[in-house]
Formats: C-alpha cells, structure tokens, sequence
C-alpha cells in the first residue's frame, strides 16, 4: 500500500456544494492537509515544473492517521434470514463459465462464514472441481470435491445437496455442452455425521466464500443461481440448473432482470433479493446464448449471466476525514487537497466550478474527467525502471499503478482472470491523477498525458492572461447544453476522448447555437461510455469491433450494461468525430511529435488573421510532449464521415517515424484504406477550421501533443501564437463567422 493516499468523493464541484476527502495514512504520526490551487503538474526541469499556490480553506489542519483498507473483488450478497435461514436439508445449484479454475478455492453460492467454520457453500475447489463446503458444530468444515478441474471458459452446471437425516453430502457437475474427448462430468458422495452446522450466521453470497474482508472470490460468469430446500437427486440438480421446474425452489436469482441496476433479483418464493457489490459485469452472454441476438435488451434470457472478478473494484468505501465545502467566491480552477506527513505527501486533485447558472469569464475550459477516470490506474506495458528513475531524477510522483495494482487497475488492463476491464471508478485513489505524475518516458519531453498534460494548456491560458472558468465532462453530461451558456468560446484539453451522448450533445448544442469551439487535442470523442444510474462516477467501456483498442469485447458483449446502447466507436454509432469538430483519430504512433506544414488553404481571407504573426511555413517542431506539436495520436479532416464541406485544412503535419500507424477503422486491407488514398497520406494531424451556424466557429487542432508545444520559449512561438489569435478573435463579440456560400 502506498502510505499516504487518498480520494475525494467527487472530481468537481461548484461553490456551496461540498467535497469529503477519505485517506488511508499508514503512518501513527498525524497528517496535515492544505488547499492548494495546481496551475502546473510538469516536473520536467526544463519546463514550467510543478507550480502550486497555497491557499486559505476551512479544512487547513492536522489529521490522525489511520490506515484505510481496500476490499477489492465482485459479488452479490442477499442478507440471512428468511425462508433462506432455515434449512435443514438443502440444495445449492449454478451454472457457471469459470475463468480460472486453476486459481484454487472459489464461491460460488455460499452461506459460509471463515471465521468460523459454519455454513453450506457450492465452490470451485483447490482442483478446479465442483464443490461441496458444509460446516461442523465442532472441527472443521468438510469438503467434498468432483474431482475433475472445469475447462475454462466453458458451461458447467455444477450442485451440492445435504440430507440432515440421512447425513448425506453429494456434489456434481456436468458440462452444459459435453466434450467429446473429455469426460468432465461427475459426482462424489459421502456419508457425514448429523452434526452439521449449515446455519451460517452472515449473508448469503454469490461470487465469493464470505468473511469480512469477503474472501474466496470467483473469477468468470455464473448464472441462475439457486437454492432448494431439499436435496436434489443429480438429475433433478441438473434439470434445475437448466431452469427447468423443480420442487422445493427457495431463491432462485435471475440475472437477466434489471440488467442495469446493481440489485439481483429473486424470482423464488423467498424473494430474497440481493445486491451487487463492487459492480462485476453484467449484460455478459449466458449459457443459452447462441448469436441470434447481440443486444441483450432483444434477448435478455441470453444474457442471464454476471462476470465477476477477484480484482473489481468500483468503490473503496473509506470513511471521510475531512470535508470542504467550496466558499462563494472561489475562482473556478483546478484545486488540490494536499496531505503531507512525515516525508510522504499526496495531492488530490479536483475542479471548482463556477456557481450553476453563473460564470466568471467568457471561456470556458472543458476538463475530461471520464477520460482521466477511464484511464486512471492504468498500468503501462512500456513500464519499467527507467520510469522510477526519471520520477526520481525529476522530484516526479513516486508512485505507478503498474506496482499498485490494489487499487484497481484502468479500462486500458486486464482483470487478473484475462478479461477486459469495463468499469473505471473515480471512487478510490487514482494514482495516475496526480501533480508530477509522468506517464511515458521520452526522450525530447515531459511524457505527460491527460492531466498533468492539460496543465500545459491551463498554465499558458493563466500566462497570457485568459480568463477562463472549468467544467468537467459531469457537469455536461448532467446539465446539458445549459453548462455551456453564455460562453463565448469553449475548449477542450489534450485529450477529451470518451463521451456519453449528453457530453457530445452539448458540446454540438453549444456549437450550432453559436458556440465558438476549440479542439485542442487529438482522439478526441472517439469511444461511446455510459454511466451508472445508481452508481455515480463509475463509468463503462465496451471495446467492441474496432478501433484501438486495449482490449477485444466478447462476441455479444458490444453493448453497454448501464444504458442499453452499443458501445465502441461513436464512428460506429454514426457519430465519428469529424462530425463535431472536423477531425477523428487517424493514425498513432510512439509518443513522438513532428510539425505541422502550413497548407494552401491557410491563405484564405476566411482563416488568415490565424497566421498574423506566423511567418513560419513549418510549425510546432518543439514542445514538451514529444518534441513536436503534431504527434502520437493523429486526427484529421474526413468530410465522409462529417467534416463539414467548407472546412478549411490550415496546416496538416508530416516527418512521422515508420511506427506511426494508421488505426484499424482506416485500415480495410493491407493494401486498401477507408479512403482508399495511401496508407501513408493518412498519417497525419490537420489543423482544421470551419464556422458554425449562428455566427458559431470550430478550430482543431488534430494533435494530442499539440499543448505541450504552448509553453516553448516562454510561449513566444508559432503555436502559441495561432492559439491566441483563434482565441482572440473566437472571444470578440464582435466577429462574424459566416458559413461561405
Ligand atoms: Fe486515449
């Protein structure tokens, strides 16, 4: 555990509303917090460094340490008592699709309580096997196992019986679709004593064994599962599980039901509904499913099946020891609750809004929150020692996901099982959100992604003496176009790439009401995410069909639980990004940036007054992101997929190294594009401008290392330049924007 950490309940908040911190401080000395306003996140030497402005709060204190636990891993819990409770002889049936079967002692359906040793549960056991756990009055508990390990990734029905009376334990297992090369199926029986103690005092659990911290978690996909209350013959166990009517059903969970919701549903006569905890993965194709539908809201039945892993993590649940409600009067900005104990410290960053309905200044700064959440934690694969070695070389943050996986790592990973992870959380510490975190380690530059990266932006904007007030995706997405008004200009930061359909409504409202609308990064509005409706700040990615994607979506699995829609590309959706801001992500390549050229179009009396200043023809070879203004993610102008027609292409880039890539969605063959131009003329950023309806005006930039080039030479440079005169002319009340023709 990292010794001093912590979270804020929320990533933004407006003055009058009120924001808890919950840390976990594993050192006895009690710890300080402070407020502080983060203008700059580079720990770069040879740039602005990390710059903080201390600032007076109400919290501003000591606090005692205390260390704060992380329960991580899936499962559903329905509380004791009730017709559950009392169970004499008894039945415990699912059908599962286990995704480690090797990775010892997993619950399946268990009232069990570790501690001490009471209960009944249906496992996967030390060998991979189906089965039985029953508690003894004294001693022990017994278990009783098939003996032969599940295939992974395959339908196995698998049961355990108790008959009190005749002190009969039994358990089995049979494949849902037999092998033809190996028998998998079985049973074992054995005689116990009258003395068993089924009777747990704890809740029953599903995906997981029990205690508190719950341990024995499941890895893969259960479904249906039951309980009787009596013991079942093996015919009668495996009818049961196929859903066939058996007598003396108690609880019989459906998870085809409320598929967006957290809560299980109990179609038995106990009704013991139950709760999902750690939010495992639901809309998952089921034992039934065979392709005739891919969306589960055609064919729930199909998808009656939840995932859940060891390593899911939506909400650590610490207890808050301080709380901050933002007085009236504190400028919108970027804001940090800074603990410091000893030698450790943690800053945890957060966005003042300005009051609802009111606003500041005139331009508006959009901060991608669901980008930063969607890719918090995220464990890089280009991780290695050199990483702590800049980090200690640059004073940087000390600490990197890759070795902190107990936090839970980011929809850019794998769960410990193999599979995707679809849920990103901002309900626990985000180490990758932190002031002098570096993300890459390059060689011309910062390596700086997403936050620390967008300070590049937002300490220029305080250099030159913009005004402006933030928001954050939550607020769009919760507010609508109504966030945006009044504003003069909007922009966005490096990288504003997941959306929901409410943040790109808003954003295409605010533009066609007039909206004047800077892109300044690269892959942007590129993936579809939902939100949970009961969950606030948890946050879902399907990686489906296409695009590049960290991981592949199962077959059947493209569409989001939380709101029913088809997830993946919003190209796909028919809403690619060109569509609103006149470039999409074309091409990658290593963090490397290269320069723009200035094109034909740049003389056009429409988009001139861009350049006034800039004599260069090249632009942008400089800067903290890779060295260059144009480089590792590539959008540019595409009018098929919804560039506007007048868009005018003001500079496009080149110089790329051979490991730039066109994305998949570009490529069709190895020898055709989507285009069908070369693959080569499609690795490059456009800088592209165009206006909107209503004396509105878009500019891109089409580069995600684009900002990191706006501090060079004290932001006296041709990048710096052209981002002032667009925001000089898109912030004059007064200029016209008139759609030509
Ligand atoms: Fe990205």
């Amino acid at each position: 555990m990292i010794p001093l950490i912590g979270y804020g309940d929320r990533l933004s908040v407006r003055p009058g509303e009120t924001i808890e911190f919950k840390v976990s401080s594993q050192n006895s000395a009690p710890f300080e917090a402070s407020l502080v306003r983060i203008v700059c996140a580079d720990p770069n030497p040879a740039g602005p460094g990390i710059q903080e402005v201390p600032v007076a709060a109400d919290f501003t204190g000591s606090y005692p340490s205390r260390a704060q636990a992380v329960a991580s891993g899936s499962y559903g819990r329905v509380e004791a008592g009730g017709p559950l409770g009392r169970l004499d002889d008894l039945t415990l049936v699912a059908t599962i699709w286990p995704t480690t079967p090797e990775a010892g002692e997993q619950g399946v359906l268990a009232r069990f309580d570790p501690e001490s040793g009471t209960g009944f549960a249906l496992a996967l056991g030390a060998d991979g096997s189906a089965t039985a756990i029953l508690g003894q009055v004294s001693g022990a508990p017994l278990r009783l196992s098939v003996g032969k390990r599940l295939a992974p990734r395959t339908w196995t029905r698998i049961w355990a019986s108790f008959d009190r009376a005749q002190g009969r334990l039994v358990v089995g297992q049979t494949p849902v679709r037999p092998d033809p090369f190996v028998d998998r199926s079985g049973s074992a029986e054995r005689a116990v004593g009258a003395a068993a103690a089924t009777d747990g005092d704890c809740p029953l659990l599903i995906g997981a064994l029990g205690g508190r911290p719950v341990t024995g978690h499941f890895n893969g996909k259960i479904e249906a599962p039951a309980v009787f209350g009596r013991a079942l013959e093996a015919g009668e166990a495996a009818a049961a599980g196929a859903g066939e009517a058996v007598a003396g059903l108690v609880s019989r969970w459906d998870f085809a039901q409320g598929i967006s919701g957290t809560k299980i549903v109990d179609t038995g006569p106990a009704g013991a509904h139950g709760t999902l905890v750690n939010m495992p993965a639901r809309a998952m194709t089921g034992a039934s499913w065979d392709g005739r539908e891919t969306c589960w809201r055609h064919a729930p039945e199909h998808y009656a099946a939840i995932h859940f892993h060891d390593d899911d993590l939506t909400d650590c649940g610490w207890d808050t020891d301080f709380a901050f409600t933002v007085p009236e009067g504190l400028a919108s900005g970027v804001y940090g609750a800074r603990l410091v104990c000893g030698a450790h410290q943690d800053t945890i960053p957060f966005v003042v809004c300005p009051p609802k309905g009111s606003r500041a200044a005139d331009l508006c700064v959009v901060i991608p929150t669901f980008t930063y959440v969607i890719y918090g934690n995220h464990a890089r694969t280009d991780y290695g020692p050199d990483w702590h070695a800049r980090a200690k070389a640059w004073n940087g943050y000390p600490w990197n996901p890759a070795d902190h996986p107990e936090y839970g790592l980011s929809t850019y990973n794998f769960h410990s099982d193999g599979s995707g992870i679809c849920h990103a959380s901002r309900l626990r510490p985000l180490i990758t959100l932190r002031p002098g975190y570096h993300c890459i380690t390059e060689a011309r530059g910062s390596g700086l992604r997403h936050f620390q990266a967008d300070t590049h932006l937002l300490a220029w904007l305080e250099a030159k003496g913009y005004a402006f007030d933030l928001l954050t995706d939550e607020e769009l997405h919760r507010e609508g176009v109504a966030a945006l008004e009044g504003y003069r200009t909007v922009m966005t930061t490096s990288h504003p790439e997941y959306h929901t359909a409410q943040t790109l409504d808003a954003l295409e409202r605010y533009r066609d009401g007039g909206g004047r609308f800077l892109y300044m990064g690269g892959n942007g509005f590129y993936w579809r995410v939902a939100l949970h409706e009961e969950a606030p700040g948890v946050i879902e990615i399907r990686r489906g069909e296409g695009g590049i994607r960290a991981w592949a979506a199962e077959p059947g699995e493209y569409f989001n639980a939380f709101d029913g829609a088809y997830g993946g590309l919003w190209r796909r959706s028919g809403r690619a990004p060109q569509a609103l801001a006149g470039v999409g992500f074309s091409s990658q390549g290593l963090f490397e940036g290269s320069y723009y050229r200035r094109a034909a179009g740049a003389s056009d009396p429409r988009v001139s007054w861009i350049f006034d200043g800039v004599e260069d023809e090249v632009l942008g070879d400089f800067g903290l992101s890779g060295g260059g203004a144009a480089g590792y993610e590539l959008d540019r102008v595409d009018r098929r997929l919804g560039s506007p027609e007048h868009t005018v292409i003001l500079a496009s880039s080149e110089g790329h190294s051979e490991n730039f890539v066109l994305v998949p969605e570009e490529q069709l063959t190895h020898v055709t594009t989507w285009t069908g131009d070369p693959p080569q003329d499609l690795i490059r950023a456009d800088m592209a401008f165009f206006e909107a309806p209503n004396n509105g005006a878009v500019f891109a930039t089409g580069s995600i290392t684009f900002c990191g080039s706006l501090l060079h030479d004290g932001g006296d440079n041709n990048i710096s330049r052209i981002i002032a005169n667009v925001l000089d002319r898109f912030l004059d009340p007064d200029a016209r924007f008139d759609v030509p023709g």
